[in-house]
């Protein structure tokens, strides 16, 4: 990976996603709007170069699939290879369908389709973000500790506050976050009921997938015992390199 480690990709896909938002769905590009296409408009691979180049690819693991506490290999793999990847490819596919969007396409199918690729864009750079954020012992250390402490009365209290808002999405679908602002560096924890639910200006610092696909395998509907399993596997020391290079980045987004 040209001398990046695994964990490098997979920040430097998070500093690349502030202000991400985003929806889950299966492969839905529309054909319609790749017949509207007439013979002027560039090819996908010349039309941008790369925003719209379909050409994403689906990051490694950052740790191996069986070796975390209490999430299965099978669950794993099974989160990895369909959901995660799954998204990435649909992505792609997105991508490629705007790449050939014309001031004739019906609006109705670049509204789909546009609604389809933030769903997929999303869903790619939050699950890169959760399985980034797994591999660890769970002991949380260091200035994100700090943060929590000072701004939630405790850092116990900010997980307390974490998993309720877990609790709030189970049985469903979305994700808890806790993100760093970037327009007062104030830490935050956000219930997205979706991927297209997020905090605007915002970098994602620990980012826990409550889609049923994340724990059912494993935990049935006990909630509670994926998100034990959650904070038992979480790694802090990429959750600390998330929030130095993000409380840097707010610096600069705000000209200070
Ligand atoms: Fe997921």
């Amino acid at each position: 990976m040209n001398g990046l480690t695994r964990r490098d990709a997979l920040s430097s896909f998070l500093l690349g996603s502030a202000g991400f938002g985003a929806a889950l769905a299966t492969g839905c590009v529309s054909p319609r709007l790749a017949r509207a296409t007439p013979a002027a408009v560039p090819t996908a691979a010349t039309a941008s170069g790369s925003g719209l180049a379909g050409a994403h690819h689906v990051v490694p693991l950052p740790f191996a699939a069986g070796s975390l506490h209490g999430l299965s290999e099978r669950l794993m793999l099974s989160h990895y290879e369909n959901n995660y990847a799954g998204a990435v490819r649909n992505l792609n596919r997105a991508e490629q369908e705007l790449a050939h969007m014309t001031a004739e396409t019906p609006p109705f199918v670049v509204a789909a389709v546009r609604e389809r690729e933030l769903t997929f864009r999303n869903s790619k750079t939050l699950h890169e973000a959760y399985f980034g954020n797994l591999g660890g012992d769970g002991r949380r250390a260091g200035a994100i500790d700090t943060a929590l402490a000072q701004t939630y009365g405790g850092s116990a209290r900010w997980e307390e506050h974490f998993r309720a808002t877990g609790l709030g999405l189970g049985g469903g679908s979305g994700w808890v976050v806790l993100a760093l602002e970037l327009e007062t560096s104030a830490l935050r924890t956000v219930a997205m009921a979706n991927h297209a639910q997020a905090l605007a200006m915002s970098v994602p610092l620990v980012v826990m997938d409550m889609y049923e696909h994340s724990y059912q395998m494993d935990f049935g509907a006990a909630v509670p015992r994926y998100m034990d399993a959650f904070f038992a596997n979480l790694q802090w020391d990429e959750v600390n390199a998330r929030f130095d290079r993000a409380t840097k980045a707010a610096l600069v987004v705000r000209g200070t």
